[in-house]
């Protein structure tokens, strides 16, 4: 069997595992409310996760101390949720991953405080665009590069740029398998996408002040990544399954 296939059996778990993940990012999307701390999203995503009997994956993986990534305004990824106090006009992305019987989802959303600006909502909107135009692209025969060409058109076209430093991911057993799955690149190159790989495929993008406002910095805690430039950015991730008909996704809300 290649590496990264998964049978009928791994597929269903990977299906339960992502519903889980849909159901918890549901409830943290309606509970997010101006003056609400970031920590009490991760109260609910921790107790949501543990009542549907699964596990959050996020916590202690390489030391992380929480079941959700809260990620505001210029915060790309890796957000420690704690006494941050949300704001109107604040874009929050909220990443979750959750195991069930052994097999992970991963997925993640960004939502506005109350009503955005035009740019944040632009820039929500075609990332979550550009995530599905990657997941159309996903096909048994074809190349990785498809998708990750199609989600960097898909946003460069509407003004964005995509964060290169990091990349969506091969899953399953493990959060973190391969390929990575770049958000920008060339059609018809890398691996062949075959029917019961899975993928998480995730493009963070920003608003970009300058010509590489895709840059990233990190935090001083070691986790958080943010913007260089300060602008504003966005996630959307899915965990897709390829298959003979197409990609299915298993966090789809
Ligand atoms: N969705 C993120 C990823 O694919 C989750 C990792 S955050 C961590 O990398 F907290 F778990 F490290
Ligand atoms: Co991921």
């Amino acid at each position: 069997m290649s590496i990264g296939i998964k049978n009928a059996k791994e597929l269903e778990a990977m299906r339960r595992a992502g519903r889980v993940v849909a159901e918890v990012l549901d409830i943290l999307r309606s509970s997010v409310s101006a003056g609400m701390k970031t920590r009490e999203l991760d109260a609910i995503a921790e107790r949501e996760v543990r009542r549907r009997g699964a596990r959050p994956s996020f916590k202690g993986y390489r030391g992380y101390p929480a079941a959700v990534c809260v990620s505001v305004n210029d915060e790309i990824v890796h957000g420690i949720p704690g006494e941050r106090v949300l704001r109107e006009g604040d874009i929050v992305s909220l990443d979750f991953g959750a195991i069930v019987d052994g097999y992970q989802g991963d997925a993640a959303i960004t939502v506005g405080v109350g009503p955005v600006s035009q740019l944040a909502q632009g820039l929500m909107n075609a990332t979550r665009e550009s995530l599905m135009a990657g997941i159309a692209a996903a096909r048994a025969g074809g190349r990785l590069g498809d998708v990750s060409s199609a989600v960097q058109r898909f946003a460069e076209a509407r003004g964005f740029m995509v964060v290169r430093e990091y990349t969506g991911h091969g899953i399953g057993r493990e959060m973190h398998e391969e390929p990575l799955v770049p958000n920008f690149g060339d059609p018809g190159v890398g691996p062949e996408l075959k029917s019961g790989m899975t993928l998480a495929i995730e493009p963070m993008l920003t608003a970009g002040l300058t010509k590489d406002g895709w840059r990233t910095k990190q935090g001083r805690d070691g986790w958080l990544v943010s913007t260089a430039d300060g602008s504003l950015a966005a996630h959307f991730e899915h965990t897709v399954a390829i298959t003979d008909g197409g990609a299915e996704i298993l966090t789809r809300i």
